[in-house]
């Protein structure tokens, strides 16, 4: 027995070393962990259980049969965060690059079966070269069984990739279709196709982190979720969202007790400017209402006029989705509807109850907007709204103008609960637009147009710059103190807990994507 288990402790010796110590040395020193080292940095010590460690590849070709690394460039199993338990794959660059063969792929594939038929979230460490050049379509193959598998955890599992090397070609598509992407800064990026191609095809000359760097994805083109300023940061990321989220679409999210303390917000009075052209930060809303330190901001680089992410309050998970006046004032355009329609379907799918805070002038205008298709974009964020099930609470800040007021969760859409502070302003738009459209032969034919104008708009903004008449419908619920909105929400996500409302049973619905 004794020679069996020394066989045994030297094969596992060997997989532990990956690409050897030179290639493990070169890891570092561009600033990355190795793949082990990350996995044993995600989960809880000692929690980590490896499944195929001694997995080799079957490769004949150009001379591979000599070149044979256990693992196969890709570490997987599970293990917990958290105490909760989670299915990682990590892919290992000092082993072929990282790059996925048959034998890597069907590993991958492994762990997320397993993670769907325990209910659990899926972590993917990607560090790859992409498809193993010397396995041509058995390595697409393997990649098509990944998406494939991706597309059917969706909504299912809660699956999070982090960026932590290069993830180019058709392999960006896993990532894409998880929940959440990390990217890590300077040493990792996503392309369809590189630098190089990208000089032939179309003559612009471009790096690598410039064309898809993590700065370029969280920024411009909304890629990634986050970003990451080394390999540790990205990891701790992955930790933190995860608290927030539950374990499967069967479960709720993680729930401390709470009991109601003082609630009262004194600083929330006087964040809404006395001009309502004047900006604000929403954020600071968000501060004074949630739980001490708890807000963790998903996409803040990109459209900023809208904020997304995840929070706790009273002890509870909740999404938030909030104008911001302060970029673009807090208007709605393609990006912005991108992105938090996406984020409004993570919280359905997974019953993160949802908080929207509205303060929104409208859609915007103009030829740029229009032909970027902001009427199927701006739908994508009326649609996410109005297919959601979980529960919700909006509060309208200051504006809610025009079709904005119907998209941002409005009574007539789904929302369990309207509130609204005394400076909500809900019309169909704003005092002067509205003047100068219903008043304009009066105005053109006025001594002093500008005077007759002012006068006309102070007479709208009296009549509807104000949230009565929607409170007197019945489409806000109560007009509340900003200072005891804290304590209002607090009750009402509680009274909501249970809600439960059956769909139509239809195959899928069609979100104008
Ligand atoms: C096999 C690969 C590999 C690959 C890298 N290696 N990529 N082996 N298949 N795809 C190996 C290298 O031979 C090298 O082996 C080691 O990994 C490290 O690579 P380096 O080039 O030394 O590292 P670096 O300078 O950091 O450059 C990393 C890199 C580069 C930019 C990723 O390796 C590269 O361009 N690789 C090829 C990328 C590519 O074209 N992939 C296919 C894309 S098409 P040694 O033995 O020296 O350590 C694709 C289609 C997917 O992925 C479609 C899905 C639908």
């Amino acid at each position: 027995m004794q020679e069996k288990l020394t066989q045994l402790h030297d094969k596992i010796a060997q997989a532990k070393k990956g690409g050897g110590e030179a290639r493990n040395a070169k890891q570092h020193s561009k600033g990355k962990l190795t793949a082990r080292e990350r996995v044993l940095l995600l989960l809880d010590d000692g929690s980590f259980q490896e499944i195929g460690m001694l997995v080799e590849h079957r490769s004949k070709d150009f001379g591979m049969e000599k070149q044979v690394f256990l693992g196969d460039g890709v570490i997987t199993g599970y293990g917990l965060i958290g105490g909760r338990l989670v299915y990682v794959f990590a892919q290992d660059f000092t082993v072929f690059g990282g790059s996925l063969s048959e034998t890597h792929a069907e590993k991958i594939c492994k762990i997320m079966d397993l993670a769907m038929d325990n209910g659990a979230p899926v972590i993917g460490l990607n560090d790859s070269g992409g498809a193993r050049i010397q396995e041509g379509v058995k390595s697409l193959g393997g990649y098509a069984d990944i998406f494939y598998r991706n597309t059917q955890a969706s909504g299912f599992i809660p699956q999070i990739s982090a960026i932590m090397g290069p993830c180019a070609g058709g392999a960006v598509y896993s990532p894409a279709i998880t929940d959440f992407i990390v990217m890590v800064e300077e040493t990792s990026y996503m392309f369809v196709t590189g630098p190089n191609v990208v000089k032939t095809v179309t003559n612009e000359e471009v790096t690598s982190e410039e064309l898809g760097g993590a700065k370029t994805h969280a920024s411009k083109s909304g890629v990634t979720h986050l970003t990451a300023s080394h390999d540790l940061d990205a990891i701790k990321q992955v930790q933190k969202l995860l608290s927030y989220l539950p374990q499967n679409c069967k479960e709720k999210p993680p729930e401390f007790p709470y009991v109601l303390n003082d609630e009262l917000r004194p600083d929330l009075t006087d964040i809404i400017p006395e001009n309502a052209q004047h900006p604000y930060d929403m954020k600071d809303v968000v501060k004074n209402i949630v739980d001490e330190d708890s807000f963790m901001e998903i996409h803040g680089a990109y459209a900023e006029n809208i904020v997304v992410g995840f929070s706790r309050i009273g002890g509870k998970s909740i999404g938030i989705i909030a104008n911001q006046p302060m970029s673009l004032a807090g208007v709605l355009d393609v990006d912005a509807s991108k992105k938090a329609g996406r984020f409004v379907r993570f919280c359905d799918s997974f019953n993160i109850p949802m908080l929207v805070l509205v303060d929104v002038p409208g859609f915007l205008p103009g030829t740029d907007q229009e032909w970027n298709a902001i009427i199927t974009n701006g739908a994508k964020l009326l649609y996410a709204f109005s297919e959601a099930t979980v529960p919700s609470v909006t509060l309208i800040t200051r504006k809610a103008y025009g079709g904005a007021y119907d998209v941002m969760n409005s009574k007539h859409i789904g929302a369990d609960i309207n509130y609204a502070w005394p400076s909500a302003e809900i019309a169909v738009m704003g005092a002067k637009g509205a003047s100068e459209i219903i008043f304009r032969r009066e105005i053109a034919s006025a001594d002093d147009p500008a005077a007759i104008l002012k006068k006309k708009e102070n007479e709208y903004a009296e009549k509807f710059a104000h949230p009565y008449r929607a409170a007197a419908r019945g489409f806000v619920d109560e007009i509340i103190e900003p200072q005891d909105t804290r304590r209002k929400l607090i009750v009402a996500f509680d009274m909501l807990k249970n809600k439960s409302k059956k769909t139509i049973d239809k195959k899928h619905g069609n979100i104008p994507l």
